[in-house]
C-alpha cells in the first residue's frame, strides 16, 4: 500500500511538475547530467536576502528525475542557503538508504526513498539535486 501510495506521488509530480520553466534575469543558472544515460537537468534560482526567492527546472529525463526535480522545487522555495544544503544532505542519505525520511519534515521526497534499493535509480533522483549543490558551490565561488 505504501509503495502504491508513492508510486502515486512520484507520478503526480512527474505528469504535473511544479515550477517547470525558466527565470528571467538575474538568475543562477546551472546545468547538470546524469552520465548513465546523458538525461539533462537545468536549475535556475534566484537569491534575495539569503532565501532562495524563486526556482524553476528544466530539461529531460526519466519519470524518477523529473519527479525529484518538482519535488525540490517545491521543497527549496524560499529556504535559506544553509538550509537547501543541509536539505541537500539529507536527502542524498535518504537515498543511500542510511536514513529513514520523516515525511513531516521531507513532504513528498518521502515517495524518493525506495529508489535506494536500485543503484541506477540512485543517479535518476539525485540529478537535481546534485545540480543544485553545484549551482550553490558555483554561486558561492563566484561571490569570494
Ligand atoms: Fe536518465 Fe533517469 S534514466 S535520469
Amino acid at each position: 500500500m505504501i509503495s502504491e501510495l508513492y508510486q502515486e506521488i512520484i507520478l503526480d509530480h512527474y505528469r504535473h511538475p511544479r515550477g517547470r520553466g525558466t527565470l528571467d534575469e538575474p538568475k543562477i543558472h546551472h546545468e547538470g547530467a546524469n552520465p548513465l544515460c546523458g538525461d539533462e537537468v537545468i536549475i535556475e534560482f534566484r537569491v534575495e536576502d539569503g532565501r532562495i526567492s524563486d526556482i524553476r527546472f528544466s530539461g529531460r529525463g526519466c519519470s524518477i528525475s523529473q519527479a525529484s526535480a518538482s519535488m525540490l522545487v517545491e521543497m527549496v522555495k524560499g529556504k535559506t542557503l544553509e538550509e537547501v544544503r543541509t536539505l541537500i544532505q539529507k536527502v542524498y542519505a535518504m537515498l543511500r538508504g542510511e536514513s529513514t525520511p520523516d515525511p513531516q519534515e521531507m513532504g513528498d521526497l518521502s515517495a524518493l526513498a525506495g529508489v535506494s534499493h536500485f543503484p541506477v535509480r540512485v543517479k535518476c533522483a539525485s540529478l537535481p539535486w546534485h545540480t543544485l549543490e553545484e549551482a550553490l558551490n558555483e554561486a558561492n565561488h563566484a561571490a569570494k
